[in-house]
Protein backbone atom coordinates (compact mmCIF):
# COMPACT_ATOMS: atom_id res chain seq x y z
CA UNK A 1 0.00 0.00 0.00
CA UNK A 2 1.10 3.52 -1.17
CA UNK A 3 -1.38 5.78 -0.03
CA UNK A 4 -4.12 5.80 2.76
CA UNK A 5 -6.13 8.74 3.50
CA UNK A 6 -7.87 9.49 6.99
CA UNK A 7 -11.11 11.39 7.15
CA UNK A 8 -10.41 13.19 10.59
CA UNK A 9 -13.77 13.18 12.52
CA UNK A 10 -14.68 13.20 15.62
CA UNK A 11 -13.55 15.45 17.62
CA UNK A 12 -16.02 17.77 18.19
CA UNK A 13 -17.62 14.79 19.90
CA UNK A 14 -14.20 13.69 21.69
CA UNK A 15 -14.41 17.11 23.09
CA UNK A 16 -17.74 17.37 24.48
CA UNK A 17 -17.18 13.31 25.95
CA UNK A 18 -13.88 14.36 27.70
CA UNK A 19 -14.27 18.09 28.53
CA UNK A 20 -17.73 18.83 28.32
CA UNK A 21 -17.01 21.37 25.07
CA UNK A 22 -16.73 20.43 21.96
CA UNK A 23 -14.17 23.31 21.26
CA UNK A 24 -11.57 21.59 23.67
CA UNK A 25 -11.53 18.61 21.03
CA UNK A 26 -9.28 19.78 18.34
CA UNK A 27 -6.18 20.03 20.49
CA UNK A 28 -6.61 16.79 20.99
CA UNK A 29 -7.53 15.74 17.29
CA UNK A 30 -4.10 17.75 16.27
CA UNK A 31 -1.97 16.36 18.87
CA UNK A 32 -3.36 12.84 17.11
CA UNK A 33 -2.17 14.49 13.98
CA UNK A 34 0.93 14.52 15.28
CA UNK A 35 1.05 11.30 16.54
CA UNK A 36 0.25 9.93 13.06
CA UNK A 37 2.71 12.06 11.14
CA UNK A 38 5.37 10.28 13.59
CA UNK A 39 3.84 6.91 12.82
CA UNK A 40 3.48 8.12 8.99
CA UNK A 41 7.35 8.47 9.04
CA UNK A 42 8.05 4.59 10.28
CA UNK A 43 5.50 2.88 8.36
CA UNK A 44 5.61 1.15 4.76
CA UNK A 45 3.46 3.85 3.29
CA UNK A 46 4.63 6.91 0.53
CA UNK A 47 1.78 9.29 1.07
CA UNK A 48 -1.19 9.92 3.77
CA UNK A 49 -3.99 12.23 2.70
CA UNK A 50 -5.46 13.41 5.68
CA UNK A 51 -9.45 15.64 5.83
CA UNK A 52 -8.55 18.30 8.21
CA UNK A 53 -11.52 21.27 7.33
CA UNK A 54 -14.26 20.63 4.81
CA UNK A 55 -16.04 23.71 2.30
CA UNK A 56 -18.98 22.54 4.46
CA UNK A 57 -17.10 22.94 7.14
CA UNK A 58 -18.04 26.82 6.67
CA UNK A 59 -21.26 26.32 7.28
CA UNK A 60 -20.53 25.72 11.20
CA UNK A 61 -20.98 28.67 13.54
CA UNK A 62 -18.01 31.06 13.42
CA UNK A 63 -16.32 31.05 16.39
CA UNK A 64 -15.93 27.18 16.02
CA UNK A 65 -14.74 27.52 12.20
CA UNK A 66 -12.03 29.94 13.38
CA UNK A 67 -11.46 27.91 16.54
CA UNK A 68 -10.42 24.83 14.15
CA UNK A 69 -8.23 27.33 12.21
CA UNK A 70 -6.36 28.95 14.77
CA UNK A 71 -5.82 25.15 15.98
CA UNK A 72 -4.21 24.45 12.28
CA UNK A 73 -2.33 27.22 12.15
CA UNK A 74 -0.40 26.70 15.54
CA UNK A 75 -0.10 23.45 14.95
CA UNK A 76 1.66 23.25 12.11
CA UNK A 77 3.78 26.39 12.79
CA UNK A 78 4.80 24.60 15.64
CA UNK A 79 4.39 20.92 16.04
CA UNK A 80 4.00 19.79 11.93
CA UNK A 81 6.49 21.61 10.30
CA UNK A 82 9.52 20.70 12.94
CA UNK A 83 8.33 17.59 12.67
CA UNK A 84 8.21 17.33 8.73
CA UNK A 85 11.77 18.82 8.78
CA UNK A 86 13.11 15.98 11.37
CA UNK A 87 11.85 13.24 9.72
CA UNK A 88 12.38 14.40 5.85
CA UNK A 89 9.01 14.55 5.07
CA UNK A 90 7.40 16.69 2.51
CA UNK A 91 4.16 18.54 2.73
CA UNK A 92 1.65 19.56 -0.07
CA UNK A 93 -1.79 21.18 0.52
CA UNK A 94 -5.18 20.73 -1.25
CA UNK A 95 -8.23 22.19 -1.01
CA UNK A 96 -9.71 25.61 -2.13
CA UNK A 97 -6.81 27.82 -0.79
CA UNK A 98 -7.84 30.82 -1.77
CA UNK A 99 -10.94 30.65 0.72
CA UNK A 100 -9.22 30.59 3.76
CA UNK A 101 -8.30 32.60 7.00
CA UNK A 102 -5.08 35.17 5.90
CA UNK A 103 -2.63 33.99 8.72
CA UNK A 104 -3.45 29.85 8.08
CA UNK A 105 -2.97 31.02 4.33
CA UNK A 106 0.48 32.42 5.29
CA UNK A 107 1.25 29.51 7.34
CA UNK A 108 0.36 27.09 4.32
CA UNK A 109 2.78 29.57 2.26
CA UNK A 110 5.66 29.11 4.19
CA UNK A 111 5.62 25.25 4.24
CA UNK A 112 9.15 23.24 4.67
CA UNK A 113 9.74 22.39 0.87
CA UNK A 114 11.04 19.51 1.35
CA UNK A 115 10.98 16.50 -0.95
CA UNK A 116 11.37 13.26 0.65
CA UNK A 117 10.65 9.68 -0.10
CA UNK A 118 7.15 10.63 1.74
CA UNK A 119 4.68 13.26 1.66
CA UNK A 120 1.84 14.38 4.02
CA UNK A 121 -0.69 16.21 2.49
CA UNK A 122 -3.34 18.07 3.99
CA UNK A 123 -6.73 18.73 2.70
CA UNK A 124 -7.87 22.45 4.23
CA UNK A 125 -11.37 24.03 2.65
CA UNK A 126 -11.25 20.74 0.84
CA UNK A 127 -14.56 19.79 -1.13
CA UNK A 128 -14.55 16.74 -3.94
CA UNK A 129 -17.08 18.94 -5.78
CA UNK A 130 -15.40 22.35 -5.50
CA UNK A 131 -12.55 20.49 -6.59
CA UNK A 132 -14.32 19.19 -10.15
CA UNK A 133 -15.41 22.59 -10.54
CA UNK A 134 -11.67 24.48 -10.07
CA UNK A 135 -10.24 21.33 -11.92
CA UNK A 136 -12.50 21.76 -15.18
CA UNK A 137 -12.17 25.45 -15.09
CA UNK A 138 -8.32 25.51 -14.97
CA UNK A 139 -8.60 22.91 -18.05
CA UNK A 140 -10.90 25.43 -19.80
CA UNK A 141 -8.80 27.95 -19.63
CA UNK A 142 -5.83 26.67 -21.10
CA UNK A 143 -8.12 25.70 -23.89
CA UNK A 144 -7.41 21.85 -23.26
CA UNK A 145 -10.04 19.33 -23.90
CA UNK A 146 -11.71 17.52 -20.68
CA UNK A 147 -10.25 14.19 -20.67
CA UNK A 148 -9.66 11.49 -18.15
CA UNK A 149 -5.87 12.49 -18.30
CA UNK A 150 -6.32 16.50 -18.09
CA UNK A 151 -8.63 15.81 -14.95
CA UNK A 152 -6.14 14.02 -13.53
CA UNK A 153 -3.43 16.29 -14.44
CA UNK A 154 -5.11 19.65 -13.31
CA UNK A 155 -6.46 17.81 -10.13
CA UNK A 156 -5.73 18.48 -6.73
CA UNK A 157 -3.48 15.50 -6.42
CA UNK A 158 -1.72 15.52 -9.54
CA UNK A 159 0.99 13.35 -9.87
CA UNK A 160 -0.02 11.45 -6.84
CA UNK A 161 -1.56 7.71 -7.22
CA UNK A 162 -5.12 7.72 -5.58
CA UNK A 163 -5.60 6.62 -1.98
CA UNK A 164 -5.32 2.42 -1.77
CA UNK A 165 -7.42 2.96 1.11
CA UNK A 166 -9.52 5.25 3.10
CA UNK A 167 -10.04 5.32 7.01
CA UNK A 168 -12.90 7.15 8.81
CA UNK A 169 -12.84 7.81 12.49
CA UNK A 170 -15.96 8.80 14.26
CA UNK A 171 -18.36 6.32 13.40
CA UNK A 172 -20.18 7.19 10.16
CA UNK A 173 -19.99 5.40 7.21
CA UNK A 174 -19.89 8.30 4.57
CA UNK A 175 -16.75 10.16 2.79
CA UNK A 176 -18.55 13.54 3.14
CA UNK A 177 -17.20 15.08 -0.24
CA UNK A 178 -13.65 13.76 0.42
CA UNK A 179 -11.54 12.99 -2.58
CA UNK A 180 -14.71 11.71 -4.93
CA UNK A 181 -12.71 11.51 -8.01
CA UNK A 182 -9.59 9.53 -6.45
CA UNK A 183 -11.50 7.12 -4.33
CA UNK A 184 -12.83 5.14 -6.79
CA UNK A 185 -10.97 2.33 -6.26
CA UNK A 186 -9.87 2.85 -2.88
CA UNK A 187 -10.73 0.14 -0.12
CA UNK A 188 -12.91 1.72 2.65
CA UNK A 189 -12.15 1.39 6.23
CA UNK A 190 -14.37 2.97 8.58
CA UNK A 191 -13.91 2.98 13.36
CA UNK A 192 -16.11 4.12 15.79
CA UNK A 193 -13.31 5.32 17.53
CA UNK A 194 -12.89 9.24 17.53
CA UNK A 195 -9.86 11.26 15.61
CA UNK A 196 -8.43 11.75 18.92
CA UNK A 197 -8.47 8.13 19.83
CA UNK A 198 -5.98 7.79 16.82
CA UNK A 199 -3.42 5.22 17.12
CA UNK A 200 -0.58 3.75 15.24
CA UNK A 201 -2.04 0.44 15.88
CA UNK A 202 -5.25 1.83 13.34
CA UNK A 203 -2.99 1.86 10.57
CA UNK A 204 -1.05 -0.85 10.77
CA UNK A 205 -4.06 -2.89 11.08
CA UNK A 206 -5.31 -1.49 7.76
CA UNK A 207 -1.87 -1.78 6.09
CA UNK A 208 -2.39 -5.58 7.17
CA UNK A 209 -5.48 -6.48 6.07
CA UNK A 210 -5.46 -4.40 2.87
CA UNK A 211 -3.00 -7.14 2.03
CA UNK A 212 -5.48 -10.01 2.00
CA UNK A 213 -7.63 -8.09 -0.51
CA UNK A 214 -7.95 -8.98 -4.11
CA UNK A 215 -7.98 -6.08 -6.18
CA UNK A 216 -9.75 -6.49 -9.75
CA UNK A 217 -9.90 -2.39 -11.07
CA UNK A 218 -12.93 -3.75 -12.99
CA UNK A 219 -10.75 -6.16 -14.64
C1 LIG B 1 -14.04 16.70 12.12
O1 LIG B 1 -14.50 16.81 13.44
C2 LIG B 1 -14.19 17.91 11.27
C3 LIG B 1 -13.28 19.03 11.49
C4 LIG B 1 -12.16 19.00 12.16
C5 LIG B 1 -13.69 20.27 10.88
P1 LIG B 1 -15.96 17.28 13.80
O2 LIG B 1 -15.92 18.71 14.17
O3 LIG B 1 -16.89 17.01 12.67
O4 LIG B 1 -16.35 16.41 15.04
P2 LIG B 1 -17.76 15.72 15.28
O5 LIG B 1 -18.01 14.82 14.12
O6 LIG B 1 -18.77 16.82 15.35
O7 LIG B 1 -17.60 14.99 16.55
C1 LIG C 1 -15.82 15.27 7.49
O1 LIG C 1 -16.46 15.37 8.73
C2 LIG C 1 -14.86 16.41 7.33
C3 LIG C 1 -13.61 16.29 8.06
C4 LIG C 1 -13.26 15.31 8.82
C5 LIG C 1 -12.69 17.38 7.85
P1 LIG C 1 -17.86 16.14 8.91
O2 LIG C 1 -18.17 16.12 10.34
O3 LIG C 1 -17.77 17.47 8.26
O4 LIG C 1 -18.84 15.23 8.05
P2 LIG C 1 -20.42 15.11 8.17
O5 LIG C 1 -20.98 16.50 8.13
O6 LIG C 1 -20.74 14.41 9.44
O7 LIG C 1 -20.81 14.29 6.97
MG1 LIG D 1 -18.06 15.44 12.16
Amino acid sequence: MQHLGVIMDGNGRFGVQKYGERSLGYTDGAKALVRAVKDFSELPLKYLTVYAFSTENNKRKKEEVSNIFNTIAYFLKYEIYPLLLEKSIGVRFIGDLDGIQAELKEIVRSAPELSGEKTLIIAINYGGLNEIVRTTKKILELGKEITEKTIRDFSDLQGVPDPDAIIRYGGYRRLSNFLPMQSIYSELFFTDKKWPEYEKKDFQDIIEQYETIKRNFGE
